[in-house]
């Protein structure tokens, strides 16, 4: 792994619904080398332990790497009120990001709502290759449709109560598409009974399929036992770390049955 930690310029901030926020940061060092998939460790004044937050887009030319997060306890209502100017304590980029195959490959990218950010970085590798599916519990909660049609003309969205796009869940379009055709791939980020669904899904239809996993995190960097997930081996069941071995596993790897 290789991660560097420092105190970043903040040169961009947006509102983009009632409680998610975007913050567009300057690092080259966490730019230059980081994939999709991976997350930043944010330290804020007064917090003990990092927040962790995925990578949502990455600009190489410009030095910069993008954020979107929502405010769900202290330490994101604190990173919210960081402002452009603002530094930012960071160590990143951390984890394994996604496996990245050839451009050409079809791929589907799901992302159920704040699990949504990761896949904009994955979307603008493969373009038009690529078939998006964001699933929201209603339409206030929808966010990055507009970086997603930028990349592919093949976007979805979900709602739970059918406020915008289709009524229902990511799985609906999911199964849809691989009855169709064939995909090389399907990635997925968001909640963790969303993904069970998905990898049950892609399991059916003898897809790879991989999912970040969320836990609570400590160190980030693979020395404490917080983040631990269950991971099936050859001699049984293993546990592994979400921040160093994951956030990315392949999903019949996961023991979805606690
Ligand atoms: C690999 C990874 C990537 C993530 N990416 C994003 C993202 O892109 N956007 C986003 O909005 N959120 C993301 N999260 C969740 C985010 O880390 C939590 O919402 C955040 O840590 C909550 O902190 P808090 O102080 O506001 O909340 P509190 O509930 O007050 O936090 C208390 C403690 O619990 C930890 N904690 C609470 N919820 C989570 C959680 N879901 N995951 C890990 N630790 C948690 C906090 O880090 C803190 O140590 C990600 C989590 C992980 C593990
Ligand atoms: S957070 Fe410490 S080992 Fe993963």
């Amino acid at each position: 792994m290789r991660y560097t930690q420092g105190f970043y310029p903040i040169i961009g901030k947006e509102n983009l619904s009632r409680d998610i926020f975007s913050l567009t940061i300057c690092s080259h060092e966490i730019a230059s080398v980081a994939v999709p998939g991976q997350f930043v460790h944010i330290a804020l004044p007064g917090h003990s332990l990092r927040r962790p937050i995925s990578i949502c887009d990455i600009d190489k030319n410009a030095h910069t790497i993008r954020i979107v997060f929502a405010v769900k306890g202290s330490g994101t209502r604190d990173l919210s009120c960081l402002n452009t100017g603002n530094t930012i304590d960071m160590i990143g980029p951390l984890g394994n990001g996604f496996t990245l195959l050839d451009r050409s490959s079809k791929v589907i990218l799901i992302g159920g709502g704040i699990g949504t950010p990761p896949m904009v970085a994955m979307a603008s590798y493969y373009g038009g290759n690529a078939h998006v599916i964001s699933g929201f519990r209603d339409k206030t909660m929808v966010i990055l449709q507009d970086e997603f049609k930028r990349n592919t003309p093949n976007t979805y969205v979900c709602t739970e109560d059918g406020s915008e796009g289709i009524k229902g869940f990511v799985t609906m379009p999911l199964e849809e598409l691989l009855q169709k055709e064939h995909f090389d791939m399907v990635y997925a980020c968001g909640p963790i009974p969303m993904l069970r669904a998905v990898a049950q899904v892609t399991e059916r239809y003898d897809t790879p399929c991989e999912v970040s996993m969320e836990q609570h995190m400590g160190c980030g960097i693979g020395a404490c036992l917080v983040c631990t997930c269950k991971i099936k081996t050859e001699e049984g069941i293993d546990f592994k770390h979400v921040c160093k071995n994951g956030p990315v596993f392949d999903a019949r790897e996961v023991e979805w049955n606690g």
